[in-house]
């Protein structure tokens, strides 16, 4: 086979076989095919797009382009969870723990960074020490032991899906369903775990910007999971602005450890328990959402989450005081306050602009090889609802150099002020079970 001809086939709307699309990731990870030709697909994809059978193909040639671990030697059902992506979406940090300390363990591979949104390997790298970087053993056996692991993707696991992510990110294809859909499957499965739950972002600060892409991918998600035999539910979740009030990587961390200790915000703390009540119940440990949410509840209310973070963070050899001191987490030199300009209510806030505000910081990857700045972000005081006064502080920039005007000007043009409040979004648009 030639990669052309596979480029040519895809950019004329052609629908690739399974054949097609195994030799394709394999040539590629073999050094054959070349980055240009790979982008030049992906390309192709996100204008083309791909059948149900051809994304489930894709999914299918990437996960077994490495290993497929088995957790059959850990006892319960293993429960993970994934989210497509978003702007101050540091849910994976409160979630892990909490569900770990309630008896369902969490066999978790995350991503880096992507686009304007952020990963959860970046925020648990900002506490000082913590290693994602586990061998297959060291994964097995710490999900054995405390039930949970938050690791990157091996270079066993899922390799094809390392390469295409890095390159989508800074080739200007992260937004496909098809390349989403295949993105996430072939590491969740590889992960071996028994169930998933997805969670499906919806508006601005997302990559799918409306409730019918939305609603595509995630079906995508559900029905490649059950083909490859894991139970699975999907919640469609609003990012019609940032979640929480943090965007950054060590500010996120602090963040999730104020939901750990029953604080924090409230945005944040309704969909963590929201999404451990499901992964409760597809793990076998309530036997409905009601009673799983009390029990998380409970375990939010009386440390045990809290400890168990404890826990994940020692068993990665990070330094576990930012939990009780969070200013032990990287602290950016200068605090620059964005104010209003006009008085009334905030009716919107454009995630997206200020996902990207935090990658020119240097929060977020402009190229494959950039080096992250842990401690930059933005630190939202007024979110969408809220009134203003001329003055007000909007939001605080966090940020390690002196002059951050630009950044400034953009997170201001993100708020937009009006008279009146607009209609309450939903957190939870949908629960999407096939
Ligand atoms: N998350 C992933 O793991 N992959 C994507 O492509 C997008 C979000």
């Amino acid at each position: 086979m030639r990669m052309v001809d596979l480029i040519t086939k895809k950019r004329s709307g052609g629908e690739l076989t399974e054949a097609e699309l195994t030799w394709m990731i394999q040539a590629y990870l073999d050094g054959e095919v070349p980055d240009y030709q790979m982008s030049a697909f992906l390309m192709a994809t996100y204008f083309r797009g791909m059948t149900d059978p051809e994304q489930a193909a894709l999914a299918m040639a990437m996960l077994h382009s490495g290993d497929r671990l088995d957790l059959s030697e850990i006892p319960g059902v293993k429960v993970d969870k994934h989210s497509t992506g978003g702007v101050g979406d540091k849910i994976s940090l409160p979630l892990a723990p909490l569900v770990a300390c309630l008896g369902v363990p969490v066999p978790m591979i995350s991503g880096r960074g992507l686009g304007h949104t952020g990963g959860t390997l970046d925020k648990l790298e900002s506490i000082p020490g913590f290693n994602v970087a586990e061998t297959e053993s060291e994964f097995k056996a710490q999900v054995a032991a405390i039930r949970q692991a938050i690791v990157a993707s091996s270079k066993d696991l899922a390799p094809a899906d390392r390469r295409l992510y890095a390159l989508r990110d800074v080739t200007g294809t992260v937004e496909s369903i098809p390349l989403i859909a295949s993105s996430i499957m072939s590491k969740k499965l590889a992960s071996g775990t028994d169930a998933l739950v997805f969670d499906v972002k919806v508006g601005n600060g997302a990559f799918m910007k409306t409730t019918a892409d939305a609603t595509k991918l995630a079906h995508a998600l559900v029905a490649i999971s059950h083909q490859a035999g894991v139970d699975a539910v999907a919640l469609l979740t609003d990012m019609s602005q940032p979640l929480g009030v943090t965007i950054g990587n060590s500010l996120e961390v602090a963040e999730a450890i104020a939901v750990l200790k029953n604080r924090g915000p409230k945005d944040v703390r309704t969909l963590t328990v929201t999404l451990a009540a499901h992964m409760l119940v597809l793990g076998k440990r309530a036997e409905s959402l009601e009673v799983a949410t009390g029990m998380c509840e409970d375990a939010l209310k009386d440390g045990r989450a809290l400890r168990a973070f404890k826990q994940l963070i020692q068993a990665q050899g990070g330094d576990a005081a930012v939990v009780d001191d969070p200013r032990r987490l990287p602290q950016a030199k200068y605090r620059v306050p964005v104010v209003a300009s006009t008085a009334g209510v905030v009716t919107a806030i454009d995630a997206n602009a200020l996902g990207t505000a935090v990658m020119q910081l240097g929060g977020g990857r402009q190229t494959l090889d950039s080096k992250l700045d842990l401690a930059v972000g933005l630190v939202l005081h007024k979110k969408v609802g809220t009134p203003v006064s001329v003055g007000d502080t909007l939001a605080t920039i966090h940020a390690d150099q002196k002059d951050v005007a630009a950044v400034a000007e953009a997170v201001a043009d993100a708020y937009s002020i009006g008279d009146a409040a607009p209609a309450k979004v939903p957190l939870v648009q949908a629960v999407i079970k096939d």
